[in-house]
């Protein structure tokens, strides 16, 4: 690590300052990005240093030859870009599934013939920790290929005490965001049971939550609050405890129907509430007051043949959005955050400069990692370098990946340096 300066970047972007919650504000509006031309970073360990032009730091490398130097050229240097939702801890494909639902056949029906969730619970339980690692090394590394240094992951395939815990700790041992995710659904073992439900509603608030706060790797949680989900009233025991405990509170709200998981997420004050595809006027209305962010989740929506959620009514609204790949091996196969920002731009209504925004500065704050996703002094050195002659590539060049090299806290973790 040591020290290094990236320099004669053609576009710096900092996103030093947050965009302006003004709904009359012009979303294309460049001021936003902190756009330095001919750019330059200085990274000091796991620290970025100072921030500017070339021709402002250069004097730091005459001060000190020991600093080593990274061309960055006609290419756009950005912060590591934030995935603030996935569940890339699985294992085994539903491409047939996927075909099922191409030709007509409902994500419901599928999950009540025992496919779904339920499906990833039983590949989950059943492969073991190092090949689950591997996976989601795998996929951590082509995510960072596409430019993303921070990956939140949820759980939720295991939905047992120990294969919950199994899946925390595979999931901090990758260097990954963990949340919890107990309330994903009904355990096969207890769908069939009269009383089933009950029985794993009690057992997450009791013994698995306990379980969770003695293992101490979990800070955040996740509940998918929907029709085929958990209705406001199953989830309002658990979320109260974490609550109580100290957690972040992230949700899975709306996909299908909005069952009043936007009111909710206000009034607990969650992190973020995540999916949005169905929600009111109202509920947006009460997000916005309560400073909860928006995580839009496109690669969701566009498998499931939905409409894209209004990213510009929700902006118009005052909610704060992130956009995230939702990862996971039902609902949105896609590791490239780079792909749901092109989606946001051309389906959602959201401008580039907030589309920048949207996987890097706001994705961080919705984590709650404010020294991420940015480049100011001070910050974490999570730093990408994207093969494009100007930011505004972000939506115009999608789906190939495009990172040149990427740096997490200081360390290369994408690419070679000549
Ligand atoms: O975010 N909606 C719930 N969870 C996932 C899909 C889970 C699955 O089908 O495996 C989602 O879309
Ligand atoms: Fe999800």
């Amino acid at each position: 690590m040591g020290r290094f300066c990236l320099r004669h970047a053609r576009e710096l972007l900092t996103l030093a300052r947050p965009l302006s919650g003004d709904p009359s504000a012009d979303p294309w509006d460049e001021a936003p990005l902190g756009l330095i031309r001919d750019g330059a970073v200085l990274v000091d360990g796991d620290r970025i240093v100072a921030v500017g032009s070339t021709d402002a730091l250069d004097p730091w490398l005459v001060k000190d030859p020991s600093i080593a130097v990274i061309e960055v050229g006609d290419r756009v240097l950005a912060p590591g870009l934030v995935d603030a939702h996935t569940h890339s801890l699985f294992a085994g494909s539903r491409a047939g599934e996927y075909a099922l639902r191409v030709r007509g056949e409902s994500y419901a029906a599928i999950a009540a013939r025992g496919g779904g969730i339920a499906a990833s619970v039983r590949s989950l339980r059943a492969a073991d920790d190092a090949a689950l690692s591997a996976q989601l090394a795998q996929h951590l590394a082509t995510m960072r290929a596409h430019g993303t240094t921070t990956v939140e992951v949820k759980t939720g395939y295991a939905l047992s005490i120990d294969d919950e815990l199994r899946s925390l700790g595979i999931i901090a041992g990758a260097g990954a965001i963990p949340t919890w995710l107990p309330l994903h659904a009904v355990p096969p073992e207890l769908r069939g049971l009269a009383d089933g439900r009950a029985r794993y509603l009690a057992c997450v608030e009791g013994p698995m939550f306990d379980a969770v706060l003695r293992q101490g790797l979990a800070r955040a949680i996740d509940a998918y609050i929907d029709g085929p989900g958990f209705s406001v009233a199953e989830v309002l025991p658990t979320l109260t405890r974490a609550k109580a405990e100290g957690f972040a509170i992230r949700l899975h709200v709306g996909q299908f129907e909005d069952v009043g998981g936007a009111e909710l997420a206000a009034s607990l004050g969650a992190q973020s509430v995540d999916h949005l595809e169905h929600v009111s006027a109202h509920g947006l209305d009460r997000l916005a007051a309560a400073g909860v962010t928006a995580v839009l989740l496109p690669g969701a929506a566009f498998s499931l043949g939905q409409s894209m959620p209004n990213a510009r009514q929700m902006r118009a609204r005052g909610v704060s959005v992130a956009l995230a790949t939702d990862f996971n091996p039902g609902t949105s196969h896609t590791q490239s955050l780079p792909l749901m920002a092109a989606f946001g731009v051309r389906q959602m209504g959201l401008s580039t400069v907030e589309a920048w925004h949207a996987i890097t500065r706001v994705a961080a704050d919705a984590l709650g990692l404010a020294d991420r996703g940015r480049i100011v002094p001070g910050a974490r050195a999570d730093l990408a370098v994207f093969a494009y002659p100007t930011y505004e590539a972000l939506p115009y060049d999608f789906g190939t990946p495009r990172a040149v090299w990427a740096w997490s806290g200081g360390a290369l973790t994408h690419g070679a340096l000549g």
